[in-house]
């Protein structure tokens, strides 16, 4: 491990791969861009550019001859349990895109091959690294709304795709079921954080409003009901763009209230003449994920959020599908459960 840069390897070089090498890109100090992986060889050299990182058409083959201590998963779904499996085992640090896996049986073989080999695994949960995110926990945690009751996220968009233009998205095998597992993994990981507690039941309603090509549904709304009494509700559609004025995310507490946009705060205790407005600092969401991914590896610190919340994440998902296919309030299985009877992951 070299002690000032982690040299990463990137597995997969598709369209968010370019977010992440600007997020590489943009941490010079801590983040050195060594290697990519894809079978396609344009993709792979585009994504290259001039950065002197070294192609392989394998991952595979990165992971044995590549000096890399990290890799970086942007790989269509179904492939993100085995691109894990293998980078544990060669003893490389991970940072994976969402959604973690698609299964508990996928949950289980990660954690047990992340533990074994002692890695640090880190969810590319972007959001997370939005300033508004940041201060909403920062206000929730120091008291300033008191006991929180009612958490809300919503990510929708009006979203083009067509049969001819959405590959691997638009079949259930692949994609591991519709949008709710796909765009709608953000406003769940969004609502796990903000409401702190683990996640206990779920009930949901999916539909497909537009994109009636899709195996899955292109539109989901769930209520989930989390240990420490907040109730949680989600909205994500890539059917419509959500009416104007419907928050990215809003937490009610006893003591008051708070709105973000995404891009601006403001919260309003019980008794305030008028909601104070929050100044916040732009970011660069990216280079701040892929900054505190490297400062976790080179101070060996735990990273906001592991293949644990991963996991607590795709159980929220996986109970709303339970739910709205038996039309049932469906429980949450805890991480212990997922991943069956050995150690939790901390
Ligand atoms: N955080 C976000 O906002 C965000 C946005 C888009 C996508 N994503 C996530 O990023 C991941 C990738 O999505 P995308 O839109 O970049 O997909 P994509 O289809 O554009 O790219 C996937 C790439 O993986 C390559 N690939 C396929 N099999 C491979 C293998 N065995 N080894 C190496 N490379 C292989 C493909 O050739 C392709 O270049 C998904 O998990 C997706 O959910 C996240």
């Amino acid at each position: 491990m070299p002690s000032t840069t982690v040299r990463i390897g990137l597995i997969g070089a598709g369209g968010i791969a370019g977010a992440h090498i600007a997020g590489y890109l943009r941490n010079p100090g801590t983040v050195t861009f060594a290697a990519v992986a894809d079978p396609v060889r344009e993709a792979a050299d585009l994504r290259a550019g001039d950065t002197g990182a070294a192609v392989y058409a394998d991952y595979a083959t990165m992971l044995a001859e590549a000096d890399i201590d990290a890799v970086d998963i942007c790989l269509p779904h179904h492939l993100h349990k085995d691109a894990i499996v293998a980078a544990a085992r060669a003893g490389k640090h991970i940072l994976c895109e969402k959604p973690l896996c698609l299964t508990p049986e996928e949950a289980a073989e990660v954690d047990a091959a992340v533990t074994a080999a002692g890695v640090t695994l880190m969810c590319a949960h972007n959001q997370l690294f939005l300033p508004a995110v940041a201060k909403a926990k920062e206000l929730i945690d120091t008291g300033v709304l008191g006991h929180v009751y009612e958490v809300r996220t919503t990510d929708s968009f009006f979203n083009d795709f067509d049969p001819s233009n959405m590959g691997w998205r638009s079949h259930a095998a692949t994609s591991g079921g519709g949008e709710l597992i796909d765009t709608g993994y953000h406003p769940t990981y969004l609502l796990l954080h903000l409401a702190g507690g683990s996640p206990v039941e779920v009930t949901a309603m999916l539909a497909t409003h537009r994109l009636l090509f899709m195996e899955g549904e292109d539109s989901a709304q769930l209520l989930v009901r989390f240990d420490n009494g907040v109730i949680g509700s989600l909205v994500t559609s890539w059917a419509y763009q959500p009416a104007d004025g419907t928050e990215k995310f809003s937490v009610v507490g006893e003591l008051g209230s708070l709105t973000s946009d995404g891009l601006s705060l403001s919260y309003r205790r019980r008794g305030d003449a008028a909601p104070t407005m929050v100044e916040l600092p732009p970011v660069h969401e990216f280079e701040a994920e892929i900054g505190h991914f490297a400062r976790s590896i080179l101070a060996g610190t735990r990273p906001l959020h592991t293949q644990k919340e991963g996991i607590q994440v795709l159980g929220i998902i996986l109970a709303a599908y339970e739910s709205a296919r038996d039309r049932t309030i469906a429980p949450v299985r805890s991480v212990g459960e997922l991943v069956g009877s050995g150690p939790q992951p901390d």
